[in-house]
């Protein structure tokens, strides 16, 4: 199998971080899971056990923290060498309405979906220019893209790693850093179990014309897809939707 060199996923305990971290390894990276949660890491650790001897690492990270990010990317080299991939999936989610929206959840919101890319992505994208390149992939979301109802906070955190991803991938591509994003529609995961009551069920599936939730592993292969050279060495700075068609439909037939 190829050696593809190490690859970091945050958020990578739970959900699509975690989906792509099995298709990582299957993919022949050396993997690194990160997450702030240390019951999310034990868990991952059960089902990754796959991975071969030396493939896998466990960091407990808070993307928001800065001197947490440092300390990870470090222990990281230390234990495997530097990233040349990186998939940016931790995040939080929240639905409230735009007049209750607190300026602390709005805060919050930002500083770990928004601004944890970002540290994130500054930290892996230096030590990626020092080994000659690499490719980040950051997941927004449709509610980056669209005003969903409920997604003030959410939907301007997402919308900004959308930003923020093109103008990663303009200014680090003479260091040969490809940036992307993954903007996923409704996916089965435990943020989403939280998040969507039945009425939300319904009305997800009334506007996603492929009328139903995306496995993580869906998203998994578009990560896969964005992060090897050998088949994306001249994509950049797109913001690739992964939605079963919700962001590209106007009206549709009414739901059975
Ligand atoms: N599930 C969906 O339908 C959906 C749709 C669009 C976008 N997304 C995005 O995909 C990403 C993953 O979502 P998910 O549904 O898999 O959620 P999830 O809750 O299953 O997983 C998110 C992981 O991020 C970790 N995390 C949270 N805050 C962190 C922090 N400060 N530092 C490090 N790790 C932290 C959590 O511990 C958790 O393990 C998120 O960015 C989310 O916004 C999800």
């Amino acid at each position: 199998m190829t050696d593809r060199g190490v690859a970091i996923v945050t958020g990578g305990g739970s959900g699509i971080g975690l989906a792509i971290a099995q298709a990582l390894l299957q993919d022949g990276w050396k993997l690194v899971v990160a997450d702030l949660s240390m019951d999310a890491l034990q868990a991952a650790r059960a089902s990754l056990d796959h991975a071969g001897a030396g493939q896998l690492r466990l960091v407990q990270m808070d993307v928001a923290d800065e001197a947490s990010v440092v300390k990870g990317l470090e222990a990281c080299r230390d234990d495997f060498a530097d990233v040349r991939g990186l998939v940016n999936s931790a995040g939080i989610g929240r639905d409230v309405a735009f007049y209750d929206t607190s300026v602390e959840l709005f805060r919050r919101m930002l500083d770990i979906n928004l601004v944890g890319t970002f540290i994130v992505g500054r930290e892996a994208a230096r030590r990626m220019k020092a080994l000659g390149g690499g490719a980040i992939v950051n997941i927004t979301s449709v509610s980056g893209l669209r005003g969903n109802v409920g997604r003030a906070a959410y939907g301007a955190s997402k919308g900004g790693v959308a930003t923020l991803t093109q103008v990663m991938a303009a200014e680090l591509a003479p260091d040969n850093i490809r940036v992307n994003a993954i903007a996923p529609g409704p996916v089965e995961t435990p943020l989403v179990k939280a998040m969507h009551s039945e009425a939300d069920r319904a009305t997800w599936l009334s506007h996603v014309p492929q009328r139903r939730y995306a496995a993580p592993s869906e998203i998994a292969g578009a990560a896969g897809f964005l992060l090897d050279p050998a088949l994306s060495s001249f994509v950049t700075g797109q913001i690739l939707a992964v939605d079963g068609g919700f962001s590209a439909a106007g009206i549709l037939p009414e739901f059975p």
